[in-house]
């Protein structure tokens, strides 16, 4: 084996062995909006418990406040918060001790009669996105869904599905049931296919 090789053996070994310090945020139900009076809970999935994480916040009213500490109630590695008020919109995260952050997931509250079910991660180029428009009684009532404040089309059963989203379907959704209301905007973000690490094609470079 040629030295080069030897050495990005070895460094291929090291970067497979570094110990991953993360943790990602998931809540449920998994909308990014809400009605105001819903519970929700929210759960920081980590590799490592040690690290501390918790679980904070950004609202307009608040900034980096904790979970148990200033709003909700920690129930082990859960954020339970048993009433969301539309002043709980805003940014949550995991945090660590050390500061090292998680995804970050946009909530939006309302007072009003209609929201939209969005998905709370990013959805992956390729894949289908489905939006569902409901009131808290109903979610197949005829539905208008706009994007960027462009109106798209009318579904009669409250759902739209956009397949194999790409980029340009990123963007500012919102929906409107009509007699009833509109719902608050919800932004969709749309990344990149998954960058999986292959291991056969890393070790023909490295042996070749
Ligand atoms: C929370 O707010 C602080 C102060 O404005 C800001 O520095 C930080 O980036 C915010 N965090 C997130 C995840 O938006």
């Amino acid at each position: 084996m040629e030295e080069t090789s030897l050495l990005r053996l070895l460094f291929l070994i090291s970067l497979l062995s570094c110990p991953t310090n993360q943790a990602s945020l998931t809540v449920s139900p998994s909308s990014s909006q809400m009605f105001e009076g819903q519970s929700v809970s929210l759960s920081c999935e980590e590799d490592d418990s040690s690290a501390g994480w918790t679980l904070r916040r950004n609202t307009s009213r608040e900034t980096r406040t904790q979970c148990g500490v200033a709003w909700g109630k920690t129930a082990g590695s859960l954020c339970k918060i048993s009433y969301v008020a539309p002043w709980y919109s805003g940014v949550y995260w995991c945090e660590s001790r050390e500061g090292a952050t998680s995804n970050s997931i946009t909530i939006t509250v309302t007072g009003g009669p209609v929201i939209l079910q969005s998905p709370v991660l990013p959805v992956m180029e390729g894949e289908d996105l489905t939006l569902t428009c409901k009131t808290k009684m109903s979610s197949n009532l005829p539905a208008g869904f706009y994007k960027d404040d462009s109106f798209i089309r009318t579904e009669p059963a409250g759902h739209m599905t956009i397949h194999h989203v790409s980029r340009s379907d990123e963007g500012l959704y919102k929906c409107l049931i009509s007699s009833v209301g509109e719902s608050p905007p919800s932004w969709v973000s749309v990344t990149g296919e998954e960058v999986t690490f292959d291991f056969r094609s890393s070790f023909i470079q490295i042996f070749t």
